[in-house]
């Protein structure tokens, strides 16, 4: 039997919130942890997914032939893949994977597109097809979009997949391009999560894109990349559009302001970026949360630390901190203790270095 193995990291976003569905730009990294998929061809018609973090629903087994079904837990972001492949008529049969994960999930880094883009590697190996990284990260984001009913962009995804060990990712989301830049190595990222499970957010999520694609309609521009904000104040755009535009609008300012001082080793400035990106995702864009605010608001009181924000969809999940390097493991100490002692809840930290993308791990092995 051959078996395959590949991995796909998490990610994080540094700047560039709820930018990329808006054709926008994003700053962003690919971490350490993340999805391990190991995998064979079958013969028999069966594809059995497994993990070995999956608790009560680690084992989904389907027919290869039948209409496949959301099940709403790990197994719907692999099955998805599989579905938009075959919509897509990539020549596929049964296989065989079993997942594992050091990513926790629901913390905004991302796990489901590590999922995905751990899936798409396999089968594109195990059945012999290839395609250029933008298109996998396309197709993973399709299976979110198609099968889950998540209308996530393609930042995770491309994350997942271009990392760079050091480099900070450049996305242009409407050109579909991909720059490196390079991060200082005596800086360093905490990624805190608040420690509160959030409630599914699939549902305003959604209900963000929709509210910025009004909000692009009412500006007479096809994505708010377009829009600027003294047209934005001219505008009669109603209060809650007007907010949201904003944040998406500020944001992408942030990003390229963001890449020139990240070029320059302006860190202090860059850091400053990160924090009213935040204060921008509380007031306009209201995806924050009272734990999430409390988290900002301690790291960047805390010695070493330039800025915070929370990272991803928000509603929940996790807070990037960015901390010199020598001082990184003090501040995660300090910033989870004093969390604790005003919330009452645990967070829990990682230190966090810029990493290499996915990749197909080694050749067949029997
Ligand atoms: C989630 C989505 C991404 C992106 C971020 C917010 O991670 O999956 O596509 O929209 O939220 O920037």
């Amino acid at each position: 039997m051959d078996v395959l193995h590949c991995f796909a990291p998490g990610r994080v976003e540094l700047l560039g919130n709820h930018t990329d569905y808006n054709g926008g730009y994003v700053l962003s990294a690919a971490i350490q942890q993340g999805v391990r998929v190991s995998g064979f061809r079958r013969d028999d018609g069966v594809i059995r997914l497994s993990t070995l973090f999956g608790g009560e629903n680690h084992r989904r087994e389907v027919s290869f032939e039948e209409v496949f079904v959301k099940s709403g837990d790990w197994s719907d972001y692999p099955l998805g893949v599989l579905e938009v492949l075959r919509n897509n008529r990539h020549s596929l049969g049964a296989f065989d994977a079993v997942y594992d994960s050091d990513l926790p999930s629901g913390a905004g880094l991302s796990s489901s597109a590590a999922l995905e883009v751990s899936t798409i590697l396999l089968l594109s190996k195990l059945f012999g097809f290839s395609l250029s990284g933008m298109d996998l990260a396309k197709l993973c984001s399709y299976a979110e979009n198609q099968f889950v009913g998540v209308q996530c962009g393609i930042l995770d995804q491309v994350s997942s997949l271009f990392g760079k060990r050091d480099h900070a990712l450049f996305l242009d989301c409407l050109r579909e391009k991909v720059r490196l830049v390079s991060f200082p190595h005596d800086m360093s990222l905490l990624i805190v999560q608040c420690g509160v499970p959030h409630a599914l957010v699939d549902g305003v999520y959604n209900a963000r894109r929709l509210q910025c694609s009004e909000a692009a309609r009412q500006l007479g521009v096809d994505f708010l990349r377009d829009a600027d904000m003294t047209q934005l104040e001219k505008s009669r755009l109603p209060d809650l559009e007007r907010r949201r535009a904003a944040h998406i609008i500020g944001e992408n300012d942030r990003v390229l302001r963001g890449v020139e001082f990240l070029e320059s080793g302006n860190m202090a400035d860059f850091g400053r970026l990160m924090t009213t990106s935040h204060e921008s995702s509380r007031v306009n864009f209201e995806n924050s949360t009272p734990e999430l605010d409390l988290l900002v608001s301690i790291a960047t009181s805390t010695k070493g630390v330039l800025g915070a924000r929370l990272t991803g969809g928000g509603f929940g999940g996790a807070i990037v901190v960015l901390v010199s390097r020598e001082d990184r493991h003090q501040a995660g100490n300090l910033i989870a203790s004093e969390y604790e002692r005003r919330s009452g809840h645990q967070s829990h930290v990682m230190e966090c270095d810029l990493a290499d993308g996915a990749l197909i791990e080694n050749g067949f092995v029997s």
